[in-house]
């Protein structure tokens, strides 16, 4: 992607949040040179990698398949594998109408998966088999705001603003906003994208950035040339 492309797509995703009320947290503003400036005392937002996230998976055409993330709090694997402490993260994020977040899984992160405004999200569920692949026999049950739902595989669950599901490991969800964009929220296990993301199709989950124009604000994947 284009850096000019994702300083348009930070301000217009800034603005569409902003438009529910949702208040961001500070470091969301910040500079480069804040950034700079504040490295040492930073270290914890860098551990967690919280902050602004765009992806197109690698493809090209974000508009088609994509999604703005900015994650707003995570945990520690250390605490996960403790089972105790800090085991939770909190995204918010945009599915643009007719924008796919392709198919995928979690291996150990359950999520909910909440529709907090805007158009319809669609998510299209399989279960895995045990081979990691689509599931197409077997039926896929999840909770939609502790309701106990039973979908063929395959089919689409609508989620209307206020609604959410809760997604186990293992089941396959693909994702996208119908009839308008939706502003997306996320409440989770620790999330660790680098290794808990098992897409059907193998894509990237992080872009190749081409720098034509100063950055606007860093990307999670910016922090690695700040430390
Ligand atoms: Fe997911």
């Amino acid at each position: 992607m284009k850096r000019s492309e994702i300083n348009e797509i930070v301000r217009q995703g800034q603005s569409f949040i902003e438009s529910f009320g949702f208040v961001l947290p500070p470091f969301a503003h910040w500079s480069v040179d804040e950034w700079a400036a504040r490295t040492e005392s930073c270290r914890e937002i860098f551990r967690a990698g919280l902050g602004w996230d765009i992806t197109d998976y690698g493809l090209g055409d974000y508009g088609k398949t994509g999604l703005f993330l900015f994650t707003v709090r995570n945990g520690r694997q250390e605490d996960l594998s403790a089972g105790k402490g800090m085991l939770y993260a909190e995204k918010i994020m945009i599915s643009k109408k007719d924008q796919l977040a392709p198919m995928h899984y979690h291996e150990a992160k359950a999520e909910d998966i909440i529709n907090r405004g805007g158009g319809d999200l669609a998510v299209k569920l399989y279960h895995s088999n045990d081979d990691g692949e689509l599931d197409r026999e077997r039926k896929v049950t999840v909770y939609t705001d502790g309701v106990e739902r039973t979908f063929a595989p395959g089919d689409i669950l609508r989620l209307k603003p206020g609604e959410s599901v809760t997604l186990l490991p293992r089941v396959y969800h693909a994702f996208w906003g119908e009839k308008d964009d939706v502003l997306v929220g996320e409440v989770s296990t620790v999330n660790d994208d680098h290794v808990d993301n098992y897409f059907l199709n193998p894509i990237g989950r992080f872009p190749e950035i081409e720098e034509d124009e100063l950055k606007h604000r860093l990307l999670v994947g910016d922090y690695e040339a700040l430390q």
